[in-house]
């Protein structure tokens, strides 16, 4: 079968279970089995090349995992955050686009600071501070994780980039003590979604962990504020923390911040889809 034809067969297929972006996943898919980049599939396909027959089983037996709603970076192993690829898979969770917006406003409260220290609460994979580091490479950047399972992957993270991050396993509502005082920006994307508001993706709901998703407490704000606060005694005065959020949460979150008396200039910031997306919050 030639490429276009099995290419439109795997998009249908995909389409019918609901996939978002059913063409695309088609063809990334096939570039991951075939080993090639994306512009090399599609100029594959216009020229009407074959596959051979072992070649297209795997890809089939991608497709119909697809199909079943893995998530795309689970079969690929691999996902792309602010211009890296991490190691992603089962047991941590997927680095999101909207989550460059905080990456970006980091960068920016870094900006004219020499040698500046930065900590990532809740690191998952390892893309926050990863992207940090690789942007500012003078930056002495640290990183914590929780989940023994997905600091495997930030540690894979941080040997196959090269990037220099100090990265720890454990809670971050008792990390970098050693800090105290003396960080100049905290950034987190912590578990924030409230307990009643189970995603609608099957690729969120059953392939991210628990521990990524619910911020416990009815509101999903208990972990997030409890982080926020060890941001407060890290961070040197003036110093920033950045922390992303549910698009419910655009008010709740600065609300609370301000309540607990250590922060000013709260504010909130939306992410590219223009919804409320990350608090900033600057240590009095
Ligand atoms: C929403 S994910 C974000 C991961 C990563 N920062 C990113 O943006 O891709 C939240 C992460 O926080 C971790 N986590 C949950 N509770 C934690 C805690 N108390 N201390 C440290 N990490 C925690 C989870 O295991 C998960 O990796």
């Amino acid at each position: 079968m030639r490429l276009d034809r099995l290419l439109r067969t795997a998009t249908t297929a995909l389409a019918e279970a609901g996939v978002p972006s059913p063409a695309v996943d088609a063809e990334l898919l096939l570039a991951h089995v075939t080993g090639r980049d994306l512009a090399d599939v599609r100029r594959a396909r216009i020229l009407g090349e074959d596959l051979p027959e072992a070649t297209r089983t795997a890809y089939l037996q991608l497709v119909e995992r697809r199909r079943s709603r893995v998530p795309l970076q689970h079969l690929t192993g691999s996902a792309h955050f602010a211009g890296l690829e991490l190691v992603v898979g089962p047991g941590v969770f997927v680095p999101r686009p909207e989550t460059e917006v905080l990456v970006d406003l980091a960068l920016q409260a870094l900006d004219g600071l020499d040698r500046p220290t930065v900590v990532d609460l809740c690191t998952g994979s390892g893309a926050i501070a990863l992207a940090l580091a690789h942007a500012r490479p003078d930056a002495v950047v640290g990183a914590v994780e929780l989940s023994v399972e997905a600091h495997r992957y930030a540690v894979a993270n941080v040997e196959a980039t090269g990037l220099a991050v100090d990265l720890r396993q454990g809670r971050a509502q008792e990390a970098f003590g050693d800090l105290a005082g003396r960080v100049d920006v905290v950034t987190s994307n912590p578990p924030y979604i409230p307990a009643d508001a189970v995603p609608v993706d099957v690729e969120v709901r059953e392939h991210d962990p628990q521990l990524a998703l619910y911020g416990g407490g009815e509101d999903g704000l208990r972990v997030p504020l409890e982080v926020a606060e060890r941001a407060g005694l890290l961070l040197r005065p003036g110093g920033v923390l950045l922390m992303e959020h549910a698009d419910v949460q655009g008010e709740e979150l600065p609300r609370a911040l301000r309540a607990q008396g250590v922060w000013r200039e709260v504010a909130d910031h939306r992410d590219l889809a223009g919804k409320p997306r990350v608090t900033r919050a600057v240590r009095s």
